[in-house]
């Protein structure tokens, strides 16, 4: 079977849709991307093609496919006994590490994905709060879990009203009550989010945010609402999340919080911090994180949590994340490809701008500015453009994980080098001219 199509019939017949995650099943390409190896910027497909990859496992691989450092971090930790559910020297060597790089990091604790991090951290939050609602932005994403799963990307005729839009659920199987617990706020808005927080300070125990708005594009947050963000919620006693699972590592040591010069009261980290194994974090002062049992009340367990592999994965990750150049080369690569990208679409006189931050960036067909929140985008991008693209792009060797044709984030990892990065916008340069 080296077909995708071959592949694909054979894996539904088991597999729901053939996929072990919804989004692995490309509207684009009409199967999923069947991978057989990994290496630095590349992939090879089913196809025996290889492809430049510009998802990079989510956001997950951002040191790259088979980083040789983290191959061996791994190999090292296998010849220990695949130790599971047990508490080694490395766990706590890890930890350090995390609350040294990280400015809200006092304590910390290991989840396997960023949906466990993000719903330790609100259960965290209403337990030293006492209070149970919970702000969230539309356009953001902040996991699987019923708690979270509102309005990422809702439909126009769904949102409601722009001052206090509707919470919709973004998957079925959400109970209708769990949605009294949250509020929906429009992104970058200080004056919506000041009404609602002083109005409700009573109840709301925290709010939690992408600082990067990652997951529609790259919805990037004004200063001043960050800012505010910190200012409100000190004064109203709730809590402030960050929630960098994908921002975490991406643009400087310390995240978005470094980058902003904000210290939230807790964080959620995920994907960079382990070279692409499960691994994620939820993290912040002493003071709230004792709450955690068995210092306080709050319950979290689990028997994958710290998995060795994955704490020895983090531990070659952060060690090459901290080293001198890293983020040198990064952001190199980021300004060519976000400007060459968007030369590329003033060339071929397409309507649309690449927003990029650090290593992730968002493609908005149909925008001329930059959103400021996520109306902006879903009044005016062009999905069908996207779309198109995609397909075109893989025509030419590049892989961009589509996800339904939405807002999406799309990367590159720090073993693309600036070769890759010509060779991707000798790639793009073609595929946009297909669909102009
Ligand atoms: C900001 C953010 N939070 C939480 C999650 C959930 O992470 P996971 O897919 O590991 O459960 C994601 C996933 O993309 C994310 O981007």
């Amino acid at each position: 079977m080296n077909s995708y199509q071959e592949t694909f019939d054979f894996a539904s017949q088991y597999l729901v849709a053939g996929v072990s995650s919804a989004v692995r099943l490309s509207k684009a390409f009409g199967h999923p991307f069947y991978t057989v190896r990994g290496d630095g910027s590349r992939l090879q497909g089913i196809d025996g093609k290889e492809y430049i990859d510009l998802c990079m496992s989510h956001g997950a691989s951002f040191l790259g496919h088979n980083n040789p450092k983290i191959v061996e971090a791994i190999k090292n930790a296998l010849e220990l006994g695949i130790i599971c559910s047990h508490e080694t020297k490395f766990h706590s060597e890890y930890a350090k590490q995390i609350c040294d790089m990280v400015p809200c990091c006092e304590l910390v604790r290991f989840t396997c994905s960023g949906s466990d991090a993000t719903q330790h951290a609100l259960r965290v939050a209403r337990e030293f709060t006492r209070k149970e609602k919970v702000i969230q932005f539309e356009g953001c994403f902040h996991g699987y879990h019923e708690g979270v799963m509102f309005s990422t990307h809702p439909t126009l005729k769904e949102a409601g009203p722009y001052e206090k839009p509707n919470a919709v659920p973004t998957s079925g199987g959400i109970p209708e009550a769990i949605k009294n617990l949250v509020y929906i706020l429009p992104y970058n808005d200080v004056d919506v989010l000041e009404k609602t927080i002083k109005k409700h300070r009573d109840e709301i125990a925290a709010i939690i945010v992408e600082p990067v708005g990652y997951n529609s594009g790259c919805m990037l947050a004004k200063r001043e609402f960050i800012k505010s963000l910190r200012e409100l919620t000190t004064e109203n006693d709730v809590l402030l999340i960050f929630d960098e699972i994908l921002s975490g590592f991406r643009m400087c040591v310390g995240g978005a919080q470094e980058y902003f010069n904000t210290t939230p009261d807790l964080c959620t980290l995920g994907k960079a911090i382990a070279g692409g194994t499960p691994l994620s974090v939820f993290g912040g002062k002493k003071e709230i994180m004792q709450h955690v049992k068995p210092l306080g009340r709050v319950q979290h367990s689990g028997t994958y949590n710290g998995h060795l592999f994955s704490i020895m994965a983090g531990l070659a990750s952060l060690d090459q994340i901290s080293s001198p150049g890293f983020y040198d080369h990064i952001n190199n690569l980021a300004a060519r490809l976000y400007s060459g990208f968007n030369e590329i679409l003033q060339k071929h006189k397409i309507k649309g701008i690449i927003q990029g931050l650090g290593g992730l960036f968002g493609i908005y067909f149909g925008l001329e500015k930059e959103p400021r929140n996520y109306r902006d985008i879903a009044e005016n991008m062009s999905s069908d453009k996207l779309m198109k693209f995609y397909k075109e792009a893989f025509k030419q060797g590049l892989y961009f994980a589509d996800y339904g044709g939405g807002p999406a984030h799309h990367g590159f990892s720090s073993m693309h080098t600036t070769d890759d990065i010509e060779e991707c916008l000798d790639k793009i340069d073609i595929a946009v001219s297909k669909i102009s």
